[in-house]
């Protein structure tokens, strides 16, 4: 199987020890996957103008909204093309191509970005590009945070977990235990090992359904994975939005009811990403993750913090 090896990174504090991994992405909820984690990234993806980011208008003429802007730099990173003129697409986290549905939130994230701003900027005609950027973005990561600890925690972690580690939000007023000393970067075995749970909830199919609960069809995440271009079929777009009412009511409403009772199989992907997780682990040094599942060498017997980027800087005088 191929398996690319983790840059390595130096360790806290440069101690010598147990290789350990460089971690390109910051680690704060700070919706670093709608603008990037450095400067650099953040500037690339915006306009400029009245703090919206940048998109590609391939809809517009057919009153639909723009999708992300192209991936024109280094096209072919993290992007299957069937042809030089097909493009990916282009975020704030390099894994936006890495499956449709990752794609089409991230489309999401940056249309509500655009939105809100639009509406900041029209109730403040005195803020400039950078101000009602800057105030939307912050309100943008309060969102990725609110998501993160009022929807998706408490459904993996349950009521109890979540109590026992103070974890469920306030209803009123404000959080009061923000302590900006605290070390937010992960450790390996969370990034490597812990986290990397997701990949068993993966489905082998990946269902659409309409905004009226109607099924439309289903495809394989095989098939769905670095190959983003449903999303310029205007047709399929079409078809679910403007004649949606129509056509899924009398065609697809009466094939749902007539097809068998759909059974979603995850051993596929929970086999493969089984042995992803155990390389991943073992080159990540994580303990004993192999031989918990009786597979890999589970040969190591460290974990550190993964680092973030520039570790070099830290260890200057
Ligand atoms: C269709 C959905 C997904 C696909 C195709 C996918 C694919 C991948 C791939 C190719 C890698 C790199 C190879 C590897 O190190 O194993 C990876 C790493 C990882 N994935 Fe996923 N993944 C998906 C969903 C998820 C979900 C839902 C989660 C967590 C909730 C998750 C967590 C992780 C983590 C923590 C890593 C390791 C990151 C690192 O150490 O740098 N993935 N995934």
């Amino acid at each position: 199987m191929e398996f690319v090896r983790s840059a390595s990174s130096l360790k806290p504090q440069c101690k010598l020890g147990p290789r350990t991994q460089l971690n390109l992405i910051s680690s704060v909820l700070d919706g670093n996957f709608i603008y990037g984690s450095d400067s650099e990234t953040a500037d690339k993806l915006r306009a400029f103008v009245d703090g919206q980011l940048k998109s590609t208008p391939v809809f517009r003429k057919y009153g639909l909204k723009d999708l992300l802007p192209l991936k024109l730099d280094n096209p072919d990173d993290g992007c299957i093309r069937a042809t030089p003129d097909t493009y990916c697409f282009q975020a704030g986290d390099p894994r936006v191509n890495e499956q449709l549905v990752l794609s089409v939130t991230h489309i999401l994230l940056m249309r509500e970005h655009n939105r809100m701003a639009a509406e900041l900027a029209a109730l403040n005609p005195h803020w400039s590009d950078e101000t009602t950027y800057q105030e939307t973005r912050h309100i943008m990561a309060a969102l990725i945070q609110q998501i993160t600890y009022n929807e998706f925690l408490p459904m993996v972690l349950g009521k109890d977990i979540m109590a026992k580690f103070s974890l469920i939000l306030e209803r009123h007023g404000y959080f009061e235990g923000y302590d900006a000393t605290a070390d937010p970067s992960l450790p390996a075995s969370f990034t490597a090992a812990a986290f990397r749970f997701g990949h068993s909830l993966l489905p082998s199919t990946v269902e659409r359904w309409s905004t009226s609960h109607k099924y439309i069809g289903a495809q394989r995440l095989s098939q769905m994975l670095r190959q983003p271009y449903d999303l310029y079929k205007v047709i399929i777009i079409l078809v679910t939005s403007i004649t949606r009412d129509v056509i899924e009511y009398y065609v697809l409403y009466l094939g749902w009811l007539l097809r068998p009772v759909h059974r979603r199989t995850h051993e596929p992907s929970v086999a493969r990403n089984g042995r992803l997780h155990v390389t991943g682990g073992d080159q990540s040094l994580v303990p004993g993750l192999g031989q918990e599942l009786g597979i890999g060498s589970g040969r190591f017997e460290h974990a550190e913090r993964s680092r973030p980027r520039h570790p070099l800087v830290q260890c200057l005088p």
